[in-house]
């Protein structure tokens, strides 16, 4: 059942593509409007929708970051996303108008389903982001939109994550539709985007070798930081997280922008540094900003990483080893800069001769609080 993979990690990795495109099946019509009627939610309560909180823990709490950027972006709508066990007991403001958006693979996570149990006591309208059918948080929100990654058995996520994603773009266009924030042709424009992401993770993961080559290279590292910006952000904590989690090692992610405030102390001789970098089209310019950020740390000793988007020759210069993803929207790029993340971390853990699929001190689904 691993697919001719040796590991579920690894074959979780190669069904990205399917789990994105799965997760896109079926939600538009011939019209290339988006129906997204399982949502169960009158569009008029949609509509009054004037606050959303995501809440969600570990990987899912990063693809709720992504969600952030992506709902406000295209909705104008605020969006604050939180850890649920972070939540519950902090007294939030949330009434009718409110719409929480929980996140979960298993749909089991008994810290996602406390907050999502108290957030619908205060009033609030509750949308379910889950993987697995039928499981308890779903059941107890008043509305689900199932990713379709199919069932996730390494402890590690990886596909639910790409999956989770998409599923909060859709629920984005969704409300930029109803509100009529975005037109319907950027709409389109941004759906055709989604569907173009598939196969261009399977162009990453044809090229996989480089990233298992360099993972192999770093066996006695002992540390390793990661750095994003924007949407990158949440992709370079979901890099740490995956090194934390399955090689046991050191590792932190941060905003690129916070270097300066602090961690850029951390930086001496030899450090592993990854780049998440943003896409050269960003509209805030941020790419130059980063590419200030590879060259401050080098000049301090690091070694430097980069994934950045083919044709970014930018970076070339300053970087000691530049894996490329194919181009897409800067909005869409963590769908395909996340993967190569995964790649380095299941390498890596595996070249240190440990258990990819059940790392120690950790369960697939968290049922206690
Ligand atoms: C990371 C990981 C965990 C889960 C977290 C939430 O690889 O697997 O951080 O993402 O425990 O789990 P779900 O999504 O099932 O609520």
């Amino acid at each position: 059942e691993k697919g001719g993979f040796e590991t579920f990690m690894e074959k979780e990795i190669h069904d990205q593509p399917q789990a994105v495109a799965d997760t896109l099946l079926g939600r538009t019509d011939a019209a290339g409007q988006l129906i997204l009627d399982e949502l169960r939610i009158e569009p008029e309560e949609l509509m009054a929708v004037n606050k959303i909180i995501v809440l969600a823990c570990g990987t899912s709490a990063y693809a709720g970051m992504v969600a952030k950027y992506a709902i406000e972006h295209w909705c104008r709508i605020p969006v604050e996303v939180e850890l649920s066990h972070e939540f519950r007991y902090r007294d939030p403001i949330i009434d009718p108008t409110t719409l929480v958006v929980s996140i979960s693979q298993s749909g089991e996570t008994m810290d996602t389903l406390m907050a999502v149990r108290y957030a619908k006591e205060q009033g609030a309208r509750t949308v379910a982001i889950c993987n697995t059918n039928g499981s308890t948080i779903p059941r107890e929100s008043d509305a689900v939109l199932y990713t379709h990654a199919g069932p996730e058995i390494a402890v590690a996520s990886t596909k639910a994550f790409l999956a989770q994603i998409t599923a909060a773009y859709l629920l984005g266009l969704y409300l930029a539709q109803l509100n009529k924030k975005l037109f319907s042709g950027q709409i389109k424009d941004i759906l055709a985007d989604l569907a173009a992401i598939p196969k261009k993770i399977e162009d990453i993961l044809e090229r996989k070798q480089q990233i298992k080559d360099l993972a192999r290279s770093m066996k006695d590292d002992t540390s390793v930081l990661f750095l994003g910006r924007n949407v990158g952000y949440p992709v370079a904590m979901e890099g740490a997280l995956k090194l934390k989690e399955l090689a046991y090692i050191h590792a932190e992610g941060f905003a690129a922008g916070e270097l300066k405030h602090g961690p850029i102390a951390l930086i001496d001789e030899g450090q592993p540094v990854f780049v998440v970098m943003p896409s050269p089209m960003d509209r805030h310019s941020l790419h130059a900003k980063v590419v200030s950020n590879i060259q401050e740390v080098r000049a301090r000793g690091a070694r430097t990483f980069v994934v950045a988007e083919r044709g970014d020759t930018a970076v070339e210069a300053y970087a000691e080893n530049v894996f490329e993803v194919p181009e897409t929207q800067p909005m869409l790029m963590p769908l395909l800069t996340t993967v190569p993340l995964q790649i380095f971390a299941l390498e890596l853990s595996s070249a240190k001769g440990y258990d990819v699929d059940q790392p120690r001190n950790l369960a697939k689904s968290v049922t206690v609080e």
